[in-house]
């Protein structure tokens, strides 16, 4: 690859990187060109698009940069792993090999637990297999008067659960879910995870899921993916008090499933399943029995 096209208009740079992306089969060409080029040239997509208006030309010295990027792309890294920053509610949380990359729906399941906690005072929230820190974060960030916890198993992912919860003021453990805690039994308000719980046999399709989200944030264990999700909801009953809320995702498929489970455990009553943003069944919530 020569680097003659830099130089030119951005709008044709733009339109060629995303062609490219396109023919490897990424599934938004466009704003991942943009993402990049506002990435390697340290302005907001906003400004990009502005400066593209402006009939600007893509500054020669940043073409080497932008082709890395680009061909890295092409083999479907993904994005967040590029830029190094994945965008959730909020928040800019710093990603890369080793832990999992938010997803938008997750978004929705923080939305159900931060309306459950805000009449409350000081609510004690937790957060079981942070990864990112994008749930334990964001609670934090946007009830500023939680006590929010987080726990996370993995070595990979805990250190960018470290970098970007220790700002926000989250407690942070290292270690299983299903041993964490026990100073809080009995005593939080809120439970949320987004555990992992694909069956062994659903491989994503997407490369970028497949190849480089962490396995141990990919499947749930078993080969319906339920042993991890089952933990988490022991873990969920074993934290919260009586009245507490706990909401857990889970794939589309899974929504019967998680039901039947919460049912037969006992500990639950207004067993609800939630839809994500585009009317998909991904999450189970239930209030705590007394
Ligand atoms: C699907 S990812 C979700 C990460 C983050 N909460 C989010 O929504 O983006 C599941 C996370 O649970 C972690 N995990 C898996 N098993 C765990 C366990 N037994 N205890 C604590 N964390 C665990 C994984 O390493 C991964 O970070």
């Amino acid at each position: 690859m020569t680097y003659k096209g830099f130089g030119q208009p951005l709008g044709q740079v733009l339109a060629d990187a995303a062609a490219r992306l396109a023919a490897a089969g990424v599934p938004t060409p466009m704003v991942d060109a943009e993402l990049l080029a506002a990435h390697v040239l340290g302005v907001s997509r906003g400004r990009l698009t502005m400066l593209q208006l402006m009939g600007e030309s893509f500054g020669a010295e940043h073409g080497p940069e932008f082709e890395r990027l680009i061909a890295a792309r092409v083999t479907r890294l993904p994005l967040q792993h590029l830029t190094g920053i994945a965008h959730f509610r909020y928040l800019d949380l710093a990603v890369g090999p080793g832990v999992f990359v938010p997803r938008p729906e997750t978004e929705t399941v923080v939305q159900l637990a931060l309306d459950f906690a805000a009449p409350l005072q000081r609510p004690l929230m937790v957060d079981l297999g942070t990864g990112s820190g994008a749930i334990a974060g964001s609670l934090a960030h946007e009830n500023t008067t939680a006590r929010v916890y987080a726990v996370e198993l993995s070595d990979d992912a805990y250190p960018y659960s470290r970098k970007n919860l220790e700002p926000l003021g989250v407690t942070l453990v290292h270690g299983d879910m299903r041993e964490a805690f026990g100073e809080l039994n009995g005593s939080c308000d809120v439970v949320v995870s987004n555990p992992p719980y694909i069956p062994a046999n659903a491989v994503p399709r997407e490369p970028e899921a497949r190849e480089h989200d962490p396995h141990m944030a990919l499947y749930g264990g078993g080969a319906d993916g339920m042993i991890m999700p089952r933990a988490a909801e022991a873990t969920a009953a074993r934290l919260l008090r009586p009245g507490g809320f706990f909401v857990m995702e889970h794939a589309e498929v899974q929504a019967a499933q998680m039901r039947k489970m919460f049912q037969e455990s006992g500990a639950w009553e207004n067993i609800t399943t939630n839809l994500d943003l585009t009317g998909r069944d991904r999450s189970t919530s239930a209030i705590r029995r007394g």
